[in-house]
């Protein structure tokens, strides 16, 4: 099997060591890439840190027209990167090419936001003194950008770190997951085919215990990351001074009300705790439903999740494939048993077959079980009853995270009532907490993170307003 390089500020690198890449699915190795030595690391950095005053400087022209490169290449390349996607990660083919199409979709908004990087004018003659002065507002690169990237969304992660580096002008170190190098990898084959300066990105597939020189590096002044709690804090701690944004994790809920359409909650709710057998950060981990409906809800909701399609990835008509590891397989299991020893009622699934789990739907979670109160990251859902729409939000509410919330109601007060009281950075009426269209503003509250992504809503996260004042104009 070929070895990939990895990308040493613009050109392909290879280093001393090799990381061996498996489905999770079958356990076959699907591809393997170099890693890179230390001093290419060190190479990397200081390109970036080289080429940060001209690419911030960059005309626009030249920045959209690399990010329009990769919407082609993208699109051209659709199925070979979707194939590539299901083989490292597991998520089946279908989930795959979505992810790929969503990709495409970050990269053109990133395009179409770099030509509209006007800057705004502030007239200043609002008081005597200041007659004849006007404001120029831009926007400025904080500077090159480590993005530290999760593997449940190789590509499109990935792309909503990089792209929106490359439109506000910003050098960019990507250190993908290393369980899913390969994607990021082609990426940077063709971010290698633009005219973009070299420095501008780099794709270091190294280890995640180098991560943390890469973190402390004061010329990587920004640091992107997405993944776990515990090692997106560890960060901040780590580096105080430094813009860190974070996008965590979540134990996501969907609050099913007595006037919502039931078949259209169910088939939602089962099928997004389970996509990607739930590895989102906004998959349906809670349905919050109210009681009046419940047993309509759950004569709906069982069949629903026990139709899902599981199996191999590569099978056009799997839904549920493997998560990415047989250990991460086995913590999900582990989780589901330790709710039911403690009162759980199972209602379908709980069982794993290699890194497969059956689709799991629990209720009467006791909250002090890991299930009850952490982000299980697996595809098992928990169903709570509550009386109303107080008792339903407030459970909303009781959790540590606050990524995105679901509410399935016809009744646009309640709707506006949803967006006034859920502790959450997104609030989804209608539908599962899991939507997400790649312009919209993403990133949550509490333990879910810091900072928004969602393209422009990054590049105004990777800057910051810079204001030049005009003095002694004689007109405005
Ligand atoms: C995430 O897992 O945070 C990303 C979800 C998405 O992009 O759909």
């Amino acid at each position: 099997m070929d070895v990939r390089p990895f990308w040493l500020a613009g050109r392909p690198a290879t280093g001393d060591a090799e990381l061996t890449v498996t489905n999770s699915h079958d356990g076959r190795v699907v591809g393997v890439c170099s890693v890179p030595t230390p001093e290419q690391v060190e190479e990397a950095v200081a390109a970036a840190d080289a080429v940060r005053k001209q690419a911030a400087a960059l005309p626009l022209h030249v920045r959209a027209a690399a990010l329009t490169h990769v919407v082609r290449r993208l699109t051209e390349r659709a199925e070979e990167i979707a194939r590539l996607i299901m083989e490292e990660n597991g998520k089946p083919i279908f989930w795959a090419r979505g992810e790929v199409g969503r990709a495409i979709s970050t990269f053109q908004f990133a395009a179409e936001e770099a030509r509209r990087l006007n800057g705004e004018t502030v007239r200043l003659d609002t008081e005597a003194a200041s007659a004849g002065r006007l404001a120029y507002v831009s926007r400025v690169p904080h500077g090159p950008v480590l993005a530290i990237t999760p593997f449940n969304f190789p590509l499109n992660l990935v792309a909503h770190k990089v792209a929106p580096a490359i439109a506000v002008g910003a050098p960019i170190i990507v250190k993908p997951a290393p369980a899913t190098p390969l994607s990021s990898l082609v990426l940077g084959e063709i971010l290698a085919e633009t005219d973009l300066p070299a420095g501008m990105f780099s794709v270091l597939p190294v280890p995640n215990d180098r991560a943390s020189a890469l973190v402390e590096d004061p010329r990587l002044p920004v640091v992107s990351f997405t993944g776990s709690g515990p090692v997106g804090y560890a960060i901040m701690d780590q580096v105080p001074r430094k813009h860190v944004t974070l996008e965590l994790g979540g134990n996501a809920a969907a609050v099913v009300l007595a006037d919502a359409d039931l078949d259209w909650a169910a088939s939602r709710t089962a099928l997004f705790s389970n996509y990607q057998a739930g590895q989102s950060c906004i998959s349906v981990q809670r349905v919050i439903v109210e009681e009046r409906v419940s047993e309509a809800f759950l004569a709906k909701l069982i069949p629903a999740v026990e139709a899902l399609v599981t199996g191999d990835p590569a099978d056009e008509k799997t839904q549920v494939g493997p998560l990415v590891s047989v250990e991460a397989a086995e913590r999900v299991e582990s989780w589901v048993k330790e709710a039911v020893a403690a009162g759980a009622r199972l209602l379908t699934g709980g069982t794993r077959d290699g890194a497969t789990v059956a689709p799991t739907v629990l209720a009467d979670v006791p909250r002090d079980t890991k299930l009850g109160c952490e982000e299980v990251f697996g595809p098992v859902m928990t169903v709570q009853t509550v009386s109303g729409v107080d008792e339903a939000f407030a459970a909303v509410n009781d959790s540590r995270y606050g990524l995105q919330a679901g509410v399935f109601t016809r009744n646009l007060d309640i709707a506006f009532r949803a967006n006034r009281e859920l502790e959450v950075g997104g609030v989804i009426i209608g539908d599962v907490p899991s939507y997400r269209a790649d312009q919209m503003p993403y990133g949550g509250v509490k333990d879910s993170g810091v900072g928004r992504e969602g393209v422009r809503s990054a590049m105004e996260d990777l800057t910051y307003e810079k204001v030049m004042v005009l003095t002694g104009l004689s007109s405005l």
